[in-house]
């Protein structure tokens, strides 16, 4: 049986490595979903070298409305064995608070975006009786910072969605995969300096990979994926820092 598999964000770092961290068997259908196609075409050519039949389609995670006609398009040649949502924008707070619109923007982007999009997919997958949804979500989804409000609040938005969705899932053969990376050194971190445990795109991608069967992409265990694994630890702490003490880190 020929796996498919459809990333959204088809130019995602970490999506890219993820699907390179699965070491697909050649023919493996892989669509690469995204705004602008010729940018999509060269993030293929490597998948594409490697022997995967890539192909690329038109997604835009803030036109909501047209998400259930994307999932039944892509569908059409077949329901994905899994579909990563990687789709995401790190718009900071102070650009956020100077132009609100953007705000929304993010939010659409980051959250609503995936829940119109995931939904429908999940109906195709649970009505196939197989799937696995791989979800980005982050440590930010943990506890929102001063400094990154918005963003926090669709990562937190997306991480509750994504728990809900797998425990409704759970019997129907459909998996869920919520992966939660700390800060990952690449182009939507660029200029940043690195937050403690920080990890790269090809750490995320192993990760993920370790996390699902390569012969049929099916989760080999439900649940969360902290990338790194101490990350987890970090976060138990994080939500236990009093909050007048909390409101004063500095990042
Ligand atoms: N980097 C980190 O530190 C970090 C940490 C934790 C979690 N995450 C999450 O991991 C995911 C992947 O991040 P990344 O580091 O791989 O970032 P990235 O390389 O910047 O990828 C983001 C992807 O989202 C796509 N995108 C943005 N807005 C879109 C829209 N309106 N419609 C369709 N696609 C859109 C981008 O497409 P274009 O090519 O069109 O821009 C790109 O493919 C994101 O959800 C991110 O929030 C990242």
């Amino acid at each position: 049986m020929t796996l498919r598999v459809l990333l959204l964000g088809g130019t995602s770092e970490i999506g890219l490595a993820i699907v390179g961290a699965l070491r697909l068997p050649a023919g493996t259908q892989v669509v690469l979903a995204g705004r602008d196609t010729q940018r999509l075409e060269s993030a293929g050519k490597a998948l594409a070298d490697a022997g995967l039949a890539v192909s690329v389609a038109r997604y835009d995670a803030t036109d909501v409305a047209s998400h259930q006609a994307f999932a039944d398009s892509v569908s059409a040649k077949g329901v994905p064995d899994l579909v990563i949502a990687a789709t995401g924008v790190l718009i900071s707070q102070a650009v956020v608070a100077a132009d609100v619109p953007q705000a929304a923007s993010m939010i659409t982007t980051n959250f609503t975006g995936h829940v119109t999009t995931l939904l429908a997919f999940a109906a195709l997958m649970r009505a196939r009786g197989s799937g696995t949804i791989v979800v980005l979500s982050s440590v930010a989804a943990i506890r929102p910072r001063k400094f990154n409000s918005v963003y926090g609040a669709a990562k937190a938005g997306l991480d509750a969605f994504a728990r809900g969705l797998a425990d409704e899932l759970h019997g129907t053969g459909v998996g869920m995969l919520l992966v939660r990376p700390g800060f990952v050194a690449g182009r939507m971190t660029e200029g940043m300096a690195p937050a403690p445990l920080a990890t790269t795109p090809p750490a995320v991608g192993a990760a993920v990979a370790a996390a699902l069967d390569p012969a049929t992409l099916r989760a080999r265990r439900t649940g969360v994926v902290w990338v790194p694994v101490p990350l987890a630890g970090l976060a138990t702490v994080m939500r236990l820092i009093p909050r007048p003490l909390w409101r004063k880190l500095e990042r």
